[in-house]
């Protein structure tokens, strides 16, 4: 069997629509992402029966301008891999059930991926650098995960540590909402954080010691006590500007806090299993203080995935179903989604 291949890919496990067509794990010949995220932005948060209705408007016509778009048909081929999970039950079945209904149609094998290893290995996408070598540790910071991975050969994960709380997203995430940013919060604290004091506050660092885990609400229930103690009236869950509130200063303490913890931990795992590299991925490390941290920090060579592949989309996805498909992966057609499926084995 060559190692060539051309995979259809569709991910639909949180609020983007995404489809895909990578050729060889590692060339984007089309990629679309449809987010929902300014629809959501109105809730402050995803939610799940509006994100499931809205794939379902909009899957159809993505899949098909992406294919329109790679100037393929499905008879050019060679799989069609799809998110299985993690993620919300009702966007995962709609992508799921999508790509089986094709598969079905087609005769296409299909493939079941982890939307946790795909981000990983958006990194392969990166095609003019050299393919990252193992064995690699691997960080993964999204919306709903804080993972750190030891890789030591394709398709194999030893799971170290995780949250045991909130994810580094989510703290991101509800943060600003406490101080009145929006959503999604990421982008807004790195951007309120840009003229702010890194050092105005004191915040924690959660060390965990002795282990690979991580916790963030800790440091999100000390930024809400500083709040409070400036603006005493504050109510709770109410989303407002916060007028008179050092929103720069403590959300770049808040922003520093969070990369200490996540750079300091992984580059300790990194020396301590031995790792040639350092992936690290998920819509956080888009973060450009984590990134320059990483940098300033690192002497192992550390890889983050461009800005447009650190946000869920397909092409990652068919990044790994390049890998599955080489290892004989085949997934029946009665293939059930798995929203809690963690990143092991
Ligand atoms: O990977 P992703 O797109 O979706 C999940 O699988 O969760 O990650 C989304 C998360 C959100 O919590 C968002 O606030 C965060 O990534 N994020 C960022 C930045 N851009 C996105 N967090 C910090 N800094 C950013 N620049
Ligand atoms: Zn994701």
């Amino acid at each position: 069997m060559s190692d060539e291949t051309r995979i259809l890919a569709i991910e639909t496990s949180c609020d983007e629509t995404a489809a895909a067509v990578v050729e060889n794990g590692r060339r984007v010949l089309a990629g679309i992402v449809a987010s929902q995220a300014s629809h959501h932005a109105r809730y402050g948060g995803v939610f799940p029966e509006a994100a499931s209705r809205m794939h379902i408007e909009a899957i159809y016509p993505v899949v098909s301008e992406t294919l329109a778009q790679a100037h393929v048909g499905l008879e050019a081929v060679d799989a069609i891999a799809v998110t299985r999970g993690p993620g919300l039950a009702g966007s995962l079945v709609v992508g799921m059930a999508m790509a089986k209904g094709m598969a079905l149609a087609s005769g296409l094998p299909l493939i079941g991926v982890n939307h946790l290893e795909a981000h990983l290995y958006s990194i392969w996408l990166v095609e003019d650098e050299a393919e990252p070598a193992f064995p690699l540790l691997g960080l993964i910071v999204s919306g709903g995960h804080s993972e750190l991975i030891l890789m030591r050969e394709h398709l194999t994960y030893e799971r170290l540590g995780g949250t045991q709380d909130d994810a580094a997203g989510e703290a991101f995430d509800k943060v600003a909402r406490l101080l009145g940013l929006g959503y999604p919060g990421g982008p807004a604290v790195q951007a309120a954080a840009e003229t702010g004091d890194p050092q105005a506050f004191k915040f924690p660092r959660a060390w965990m010691e002795g282990s690979w885990d991580f916790s963030f609400s800790g440091l999100k229930t000390a930024v809400l006590r500083e709040v409070r103690s400036q603006q005493p009236d504050l109510e709770a869950g109410v989303e407002a500007p916060r007028p008179g509130l050092p929103i720069a200063d403590l959300a770049a303490s808040f922003q520093a806090a969070v990369v200490d913890v996540l750079v300091s931990k992984t580059l300790s795992a990194a020396e301590a299993f031995d790792a040639k590299e350092v992936l690290v991925a998920g819509g956080v490390s888009a973060n450009r203080a984590l990134r320059e941290s990483f940098r300033q920090r690192a002497s192992l060579p550390v890889r983050v995935p461009p800005l447009s592949l650190c946000t869920d989309n397909a092409a990652m996805i068919g990044a790994v179903g390049h890998w599955r498909y080489l290892a004989g992966q085949r997934d029946a057609l009665d293939m059930d989604v798995l929203p809690t499926w963690p990143l092991t084995g």
